[in-house]
Parts: C-alpha cells; sequence; structure tokens
C-alpha cells in the first residue's frame, strides 16, 4: 500500500518495528552524483535543493538510506532531551481527501482507513506519533553516525523539541529546546531545525503561534548553538494571521536562517461511524499530510518570500507538504522554496530524488 511496498517507513508496521528494522531498501547501487554541488543551502554546497522533513528517518540507518538514494538534504526525526514514549499504533491513516484539504473540509471530521488503494501521487494520509524518543542516551551516539554519512553536497538537519516536565516553567519548557538543539550540536549537527508545530503544553495551541513562545525559543536556542544556523519549522498561517507571521519573522532575524514550511494541517479523524479512530487520549485531531496539503505549503512559501523581500531579509525557506512528484518540486521552487523536501511520497518512493534530480539539468 498504496500499490507499492513502504520503503523508509512502514505504516503498518509499528514504530519501534520501523526504528529497529527499518529501512526496508532493497539493494541497489547509490546514487552517483557528477560534477561539482551547485547549489547552496545555509552556506553548505548541495547536488541538489531536494531531501526528506523530519519524520520517516529515526535512526542514522534510514538517514544513510536516504543519503544513498540520492536525497541531499535530510533531517534526522525530531528528538528530545529525555525519553519520551510513541503514541498507540497504529500512527498513519489513510484519508479520502478529494483534491485539496481546504481549511473549510479540515474543519470537519475526515474519514480515515487502515488501507487505501489511491495512486501515490495523490495520497493524502495523517500521522500521530507524539514525537517519541528513546532520548540522548541513543540519539546522540546515532546522530553522529548520520552525520558521518552525509555524503559530499549533503546536509543533514538536526529536528530537536522541547518536553515539558514536572514543576516546569512555561522558560524551562522553551530552553529545553535549546538544551535538545545543544545536545544535537554536540553531535556534530550542521543545522538544527527546531519543531514549532507541535502542540504548545506551556500556552494554548501550537507553538509557532504564540509570537513571545517563538522568540524565546529562538533567542535561548541560539544563545547553546552559535554559529549552527537555526531553522524554525512551523505550520500553516491563516491570512488572518498574517500579521503575525510578520511579526515572527522580522523579531527572530537575528536568530532564525531559514523557515520550514508547513508541518501539516490538523483535523478530528474519525472510523466510518463518526468516532475518533486513533486510540488514546487527545488523539481525535491530528496532522494531514501528503497530496491535499501541497496548496498550503506553497501558499506559505509564497507568503515568507514575499516577506523576506518586502524587509530585504536574508532567511531561506525550506517548502514542505504535498512534494509527491518532480512537478510539485518545481512549484516549490517557483513559489521561491530555496530548499524542497517530501515526507509522505519519499516513504515508498525512494526513487523521488533521482526522479527530481533527472529534471534539474
Ligand atoms: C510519518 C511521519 C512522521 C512525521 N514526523 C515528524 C517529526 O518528527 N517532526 C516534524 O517536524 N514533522 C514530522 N512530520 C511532518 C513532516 O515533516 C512534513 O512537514 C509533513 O508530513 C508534510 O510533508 P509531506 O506532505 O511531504 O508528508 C511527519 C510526517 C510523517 C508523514
Amino acid at each position: 500500500m498504496p500499490q507499492l511496498p513502504a520503503i523508509f517507513f512502514d505504516p503498518a508496521k509499528t514504530f519501534d518495528d520501523n526504528f529497529d528494522h527499518g529501512p526496508f531498501l532493497a539493494a541497489g547501487p547509490a546514487y552517483q552524483n557528477e560534477g561539482e554541488p551547485s547549489y547552496t543551502f545555509l552556506g553548505h554546497k548541495l547536488y541538489s535543493p531536494f531531501g526528506i522533513a523530519a519524520g520517516s528517518l529515526p535512526t542514522s540507518k534510514h538517514v544513510g538510506g536516504a543519503f544513498n538514494r540520492g536525497f541531499d538534504v535530510v533531517c534526522y526525526k525530531t528528538q528530545r532531551s529525555v525519553p519520551f514514549p510513541v503514541n498507540e499504533f497504529p500512527n498513519v491513516v489513510y484519508l479520502d481527501i478529494d483534491g485539496d484539504l481546504t481549511l473549510e473540509k479540515a474543519a470537519r471530521p475526515l474519514a480515515g482507513r487502515l488501507t487505501s488503494d489511491v495512486p501515490l501521487e495523490k495520497l493524502t494520509i495523517t500521522n500521530s506519533f507524539g514525537n517519541p524518543s528513546r532520548g540522548p542516551g541513543f540519539w546522540v551516539n546515532d546522530m553522529k553516525k548520520a552525520v558521518a554519512a552525509q555524503g559530499k553536497g549533503q546536509l543533514l538537519i538536526a529536528s530537536v523539541v522541547g518536553t515539558i516536565r514536572e514543576g516546569f516553567g512555561k522558560e524551562d519548557y522553551y530552553q529545553d529546546f535549546a538544551d535538545a538543539a545543544g545536545l544535537a550540536v554536540s553531535a556534530g549537527a550542521p543545522a538544527v531545525e527546531i519543531n514549532l508545530s507541535c502542540p504548545n503544553v506551556a500556552n494554548e495551541g501550537v507553538v509557532c503561534y504564540t509570537h513571545d513562545a517563538v522568540l524565546s525559543i529562538a533567542q535561548r536556542t541560539k544563545a547553546k548553538v552559535g554559529d549552527v544556523p537555526i531553522i524554525a519549522k512551523i505550520g500553516y498561517f491563516t491570512p488572518d494571521q498574517q500579521e503575525l507571521l510578520e511579526k515572527i519573522v522580522l523579531d527572530t532575524r537575528d536568530y532564525v536562517s531559514a523557515f520550514s514550511a508547513i508541518n501539516t494541517i490538523q483535523a478530528a479523524i474519525v472510523d466510518e461511524d463518526g468516532k475518533q479512530l486513533l486510540p488514546g487520549e487527545g488523539r481525535l485531531r491530528s496532522g494531514v499530510c501528503g497530496a491535499g496539503i501541497k496548496w498550503a505549503g506553497i501558499d506559505m512559501v509564497k507568503r515568507l518570500d514575499a516577506l523576506r523581500k518586502k524587509h530585504r531579509l536574508s532567511f531561506e525557506i525550506i517548502g514542505v507538504g504535498g512534494v509527491m512528484a518532480p512537478a510539485d518540486f518545481h512549484d516549490y521552487r517557483a513559489a521561491g522554496a530555496d530548499v524542497v523536501q517530501s515526507v509522505t511520497a519519499a516513504m515508498w518512493n525512494d526513487q523521488l530524488a533521482a526522479e527530481i534530480k533527472a529534471t534539474l539539468h
């Protein structure tokens, strides 16, 4: 499913099974880059401005597999400063979305299924893991291997998130993002992504929509990581939130080197009887990704690009969301993305980078 074997992350298997036994790559030659890398991102030379966003690559084996297949800008799945459990299985279900998942459609419950025969290019899914982490005791060492797996013209990004703990105030929580980023830098990560598109457990809503939270996390992370560039991963801002987006972009200008947009669009996911599909507290709503959210990713990239031109800012943009085929990559580049990443399509199609690279020359 969908009519193809899953390679980087198999939704039919548990997270731990994927973690311990993946990726499920067929034996084959590594992608061979030719000539010199000609793209630049965050000061790093790249063979292509394309790769895999945070999600489907939870270990250095997965990251190494992605580099091997020619994905050049690859995120190690979001990590925490402490161990944290994964949500109950299943974590990925398939959604029947006709065309774009507009905000109107996402305001109503969406029916989820455990199987689907929708072709990969049109696939929309939801994912709900809860940012699990085996803790720095595992991942700091493992990330060193992921850093070592970078080839010439390739870049590893370490994605991190804060964890609220007993007795934490909100500033402790924001500092924990920075501490996790510091651990990633101690592993040699050349760039860190702060995952601001997770639910904000210190305030209402999602972190990226709280200006002061974003600013505090960005400042604290910069103080921790020094010259290592910071990427802020954000969700979709509605047109009503444009002023907030502009203020965030302006106020974080000294700390954030790139924005990655978008994460997902949240929706309630139900079974055929209209009941919550994913088991467990707080799991009625989860993030939707894949083909149905491309419109939102493109819209955010265009607006970020317009803001950087308007204010003569130098931040770079990673476009994410619904990149299922080479044409989607080119649409993101035309919208203003410096780098483009996929998760959903690349879970099944390990040749996506090769297909895109074939259209670059
Ligand atoms: C299986 C899966 C796991 C994900 N885990 C993370 C994560 O750990 N951190 C994060 O910032 N985003 C995570 N995401 C969101 C993706 O990075 C991406 O923003 C989103 O899926 C949209 O891209 P796509 O349409 O190409 O899938 C995950 C997505 C999927 C499908």
